[in-house]
């Protein structure tokens, strides 16, 4: 419990900070949506999560897991990440939940580094886009679908996000 309220703040205060830093457009994904990042029921799970966003530049990439238990590397090539190679790591995150500003277009490769996670399909390929689609959906968490009612008005996306976090965090 106490671990959760940790991740909570954090949490918090990064959705807060990025606020008050005036990062407005940037949508917030919560990968794998209700899952978070774990060891996904199948090899196609973060693939078909990918499919079904748009990225683009200036949005956040959460993965909300557990230190010690899963971490998140990132890899420059496809041919690096199809054979989940650790060779040439370009960042490493280990202290979940991690959020990450996609400041620049064009394809991004995670895994995670933990055992055979990646081989079981632990990972995750997506193409962030140069702009913004114009219909801007300003979260993903459908597991909160409820709390985000408010979504489309402006500056409550950050706060619907937020409580989408909360409530995940309750189940991850
Ligand atoms: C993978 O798992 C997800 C979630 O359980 C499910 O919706 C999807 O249909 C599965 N895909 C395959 C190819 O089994
Ligand atoms: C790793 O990076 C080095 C230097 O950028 C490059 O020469 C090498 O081919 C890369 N190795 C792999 C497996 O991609």
């Amino acid at each position: 419990m106490a671990r959760r309220s940790q991740h909570a703040l954090l949490l918090l205060s990064a959705v807060l900070a990025s606020l008050v830093a005036g990062s407005t457009a940037g949508v917030y994904h919560i990968v794998g949506a209700g899952k978070g990042w774990r060891m996904p029921p199948n090899r196609t799970y973060y693939d078909d999560w990918a499919r079904s966003r748009q990225i683009s530049i200036g949005d956040k990439l959460m993965f909300l897991y557990r230190s010690g238990v899963h971490n998140i590397v990132e890899v420059p090539t496809r041919a690096l990440f199809d054979v989940c190679s650790m060779r040439n790591i370009t960042s490493r995150y280990q202290n979940g939940p991690t959020i990450i500003e996609l400041g620049e277009a064009g394809p991004r490769y995670y895994f995670c580094g933990v055992g055979e996670h990646c081989e079981v399909g632990q990972k995750l390929a997506i193409n962030v886009l140069l702009v913004a689609p114009p219909q801007l959906d300003t979260t993903n968490a459908g597991a909160a679908a409820p709390a985000c009612l408010f979504r489309h008005a402006a500056g409550l996306a950050a706060a619907c996000s937020l409580v989408s976090v909360l409530l995940l965090l309750m189940v991850v």
